[in-house]
């Protein structure tokens, strides 16, 4: 059954606010608190020579970060979509745009990207698509879907938790592997995988490695948790809030999921994200392994402060990222791999 607009709307807007919330989020569990970097104190480097170029779907960028997928389909998304657009245009910044699975039923909802793309016409946008839509989908929508917004590479994002908690949910991932693997066949951009804050088993990893994707993005646990926000939404379903509470801490943090998918680097990119918060935590993930960092929820709270506050965000993340470089005696982010310690 299609959830008509309205609804679909409103409950867009819900999961914004209780982003927002510091309860549904897994403070202190991504692990990253756990990873040292070894300080240098002699580095043999300037400050203002520190580079953080970075090679992210095989193209050289001005940075290895990347705006997570957040949420579209709804009005007041426009506008906060086309902040973050731009200034990832400016900063060189990569950025998955919010499920489009609107736009499989709502002709009107590409119109909205249209306007992204005339804004920022060079930005290097991800588009997005969740399993359970991927799978009901034809190939032909999909690309549809990445032309519309001009996308350099499709994300598959998979939240079975979510699926499970939330009333609308369609916790049925049958066939998806195989799924997955034909839609890679059939699209004209790479195609990446991503979780939405539970991570990845090493299991998984080696089953994707069947596929033919080109990135796993592993958004492990420690952010933004979904079983936590959708428990927020039943309040009229005891069943839903009560499970909701038992799983709160369900997922593999952001560390283990870095370091599962070390064995698989030689068979597709790794991304890092999932309770990202500083510079720092990003550092921390280039040194374990990720080729590109996301940040979904310190992004969203800063545009919707508006672009100044926007700015001095990815500005503050960017200083600490080469403040960390400096300390460790990187002049670049492929060198930071071998300043690990945990
Ligand atoms: C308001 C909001 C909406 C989101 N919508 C999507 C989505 O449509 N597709 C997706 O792949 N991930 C979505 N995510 C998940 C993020 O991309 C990310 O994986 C997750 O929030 C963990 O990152 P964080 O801890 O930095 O927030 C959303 C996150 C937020 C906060």
């Amino acid at each position: 059954m299609i959830e008509p607009i309205s609804q679909f709307e409103s409950r867009k807007k819900e999961h914004i606010a209780l982003a927002l919330k510091d309860e549904n989020e897994a403070r202190g569990h991504s692990g990253l608190d756990q990873v040292q970097l070894i300080h240098e104190a002699l580095p043999d480097l300037n400050f203002s020579e520190i580079q953080l170029q970075a090679k992210v779907l095989g193209k050289k960028r001005k940075t290895p970060f990347l705006v997570s997928s957040m949420t579209a389909g709804h009005a007041g998304a426009v506008d906060l979509n086309l902040l973050m657009a731009k200034a990832c245009e400016a900063r060189g910044w990569l950025m998955g745009v919010g499920s489009q699975r609107r736009e499989l039923f709502d002709l009107e909802a590409k119109s909205e990207w249209k306007s992204l793309r005339l804004a920022a016409p060079n930005v290097a946008l991800l588009s997005n698509i969740g399993l359970t839509q991927l799978i009901v989908a034809t190939n032909d929508q999909i690309q549809e879907l990445i032309d519309s917004i001009e996308a350099e590479a499709l994300i598959v994002h998979l939240n079975p938790l979510q699926e499970c908690l939330q009333n609308e949910g369609t916790p049925n991932f049958k066939g998806a592997l195989q799924r997955i693997a034909e839609i890679v066949k059939s699209v004209k951009v790479p195609v990446v995988v991503k979780e939405t804050g539970c991570g990845f088993s090493s299991q998984t990893l080696k089953r994707l490695t069947e596929t033919g994707i080109a990135v796993v993005d592993v958004s492990g646990f420690g952010g933004t948790h979904w079983g936590r926000i959708e428990g927020q939404r039943e309040q009229n379903s005891a069943l839903k809030m009560q499970a909701s509470e038992t799983f709160s801490h369900w997922g593999i943090s952001t560390t283990q999921s870095l370091l599962n998918a070390s064995e698989f680097q030689s068979s597709y990119e790794i991304w890092a994200s999932g309770g990202i918060r500083t510079g720092l935590d990003a550092a921390k993930a280039l040194s374990l392994g990720a080729a590109c960092v996301g940040f979904a929820k310190p992004i969203l709270q800063a545009a919707l402060n508006g672009e100044e506050r926007l700015n001095q965000q990815m500005e503050t993340l960017e200083f600490e990222l080469k403040t960390a470089m400096f300390c460790t005696g990187c002049m670049n982010t492929a060198t930071l791999k071998e300043k690990r310690r945990i």
